[in-house]
């Protein structure tokens, strides 16, 4: 038995020995596959690695991993002619170990791409780097990666342009076709994974978040109707624990239409900011999980909604704290286990939600 292995196990054993969990018996997994929806989280390569406590928890919770840096280009890729495989293959090689899905993130995003590569001027050459890139990464994994967020927050409707997309540098060398050759080269490398156009700030009911949805939209019928192999819509959910924007019949409706073009949708960034709720950790925690309650209940009304991700899954270890704590300097609290990995209120209202979904076919 592996190193890896044996400290997993030993984990496994002292965790599942807290009476919170071991008394309540349900998991988030257990309670997603119950329904027939897959529930998983993503988590970092240090943290995975080196908190044996966070990776027990980890597998008791979550059927799905998703890595939530190691793929990006900023870490992949330190030169055009290297890659560093090193964290993904971890994660990857960890997911197959104990039978998690694994989704890739991401294969083209604007953001969190290394400068080597914005230096690169010639069409010509960056389209080669991209089909090489997706090619290598999505072939190196292919029947180990179950979904790809193919490209990434591709729409921007502020950014002026009829077609509403983001005038991003691959869209800037390449057009918008750059969109079709991501999906069309990742199905090509991997015919059986499923390809996501993953977005955010889809959520809410604001007059820039309904131009994004149009945009979304539009761009998913241009690839549908061009026969591109997008397969599923990645609705990110980084929601706002203050935000009264929330409307449930216009999400709603959207989700509705977007599984009218025949598209799968998954739920891939979930967490809750309570970055502007003032109060005690109670109150803070209770509006928190009343937001994680209002959108999944009407998010999974929609059976076309097959898998829930949340973007972390202890409060220990979130984006959040680092990349936009809160300004009274008190620790997030956007997930469904708490610093000591125990349930939070907002793991109950995912589980409830769980429970009184429909079944997925
Ligand atoms: O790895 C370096 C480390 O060496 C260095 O010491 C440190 C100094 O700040 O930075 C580290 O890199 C950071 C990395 O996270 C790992 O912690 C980057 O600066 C930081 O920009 C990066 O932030 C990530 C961000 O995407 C940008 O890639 C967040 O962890 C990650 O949660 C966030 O995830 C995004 C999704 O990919 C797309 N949707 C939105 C979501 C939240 O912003």
């Amino acid at each position: 038995m592996s190193k890896l292995l044996a400290a997993g196990a030993f984990a496994v054993l002292r965790f599942s020995s807290h009476p919170a969990l071991a008394a309540e018996g349900e998991t988030l997994k257990g309670l997603a596959s119950a329904k027939g929806l897959l529930y998983g989280a993503a988590a970092n390569y240090s943290n995975l690695r080196n908190d044996v406590q966070f990776r027990a928890a980890f597998l008791q919770q979550c059927g799905l991993l998703t890595a939530e840096n190691e793929l990006k280009w900023a870490v992949l890729r330190p030169s055009r002619s290297t890659f560093n495989f090193t964290p993904a293959d971890w994660l990857v090689d960890f997911a197959q170990q104990h039978k998690l899905a694994f989704h890739g993130h991401t294969l083209a995003w604007h953001h969190s791409i290394p400068g080597w590569l914005q230096d690169v001027q010639d069409p010509a050459a960056l389209r080669t780097i991209l089909v090489d890139h997706i090619t290598t990464v999505v072939g190196r994994y292919a029947g180990k990666v179950r979904s790809w967020d193919a490209v990434n927050e591709a729409v921007q409707p502020e950014d002026g342009r009829p077609d509403m997309l983001r005038n991003s540098l691959w869209l800037k060398a390449l057009g918008p076709d750059y969109i079709d050759l991501a999906f069309r080269t990742a199905a090509a490398a991997d015919p059986h994974a499923l390809l996501v156009y993953n977005e955010h700030q889809i959520e809410y009911d604001t007059p820039d978040q309904a131009k994004r949805r149009a945009g979304v939209l539009r761009l998913l019928q241009r690839l549908k109707n061009n026969g591109v192999p997008v397969h599923a819509l990645g609705v990110q959910s980084h929601l706002r624990a203050a935000s009264n924007s929330f409307r449930p019949a216009v999400f709603r409706r959207f989700l509705s239409e977007v599984a009218g073009l025949g598209v799968r949708i998954l739920i891939t960034e979930m967490d809750v900011t309570d970055r502007d709720v003032q109060g005690s950790a109670a109150q803070i925690d209770s509006a928190v999980a009343n937001t994680y309650r209002d959108y999944l209940s009407i998010a999974l009304q929609e059976t076309a909604l097959t898998t829930v991700i949340t973007w972390g899954l202890s409060n220990l270890y979130t984006w959040l704290k680092t990349e936009s704590p809160r300004p009274d300097g008190a620790q997030s609290r956007p997930l469904p286990l708490d610093n000591n990995l125990q349930p939070t209120a907002a793991w109950k209202s995912i589980a409830g939600a769980f429970r009184q979904m429909p079944n997925r076919s």
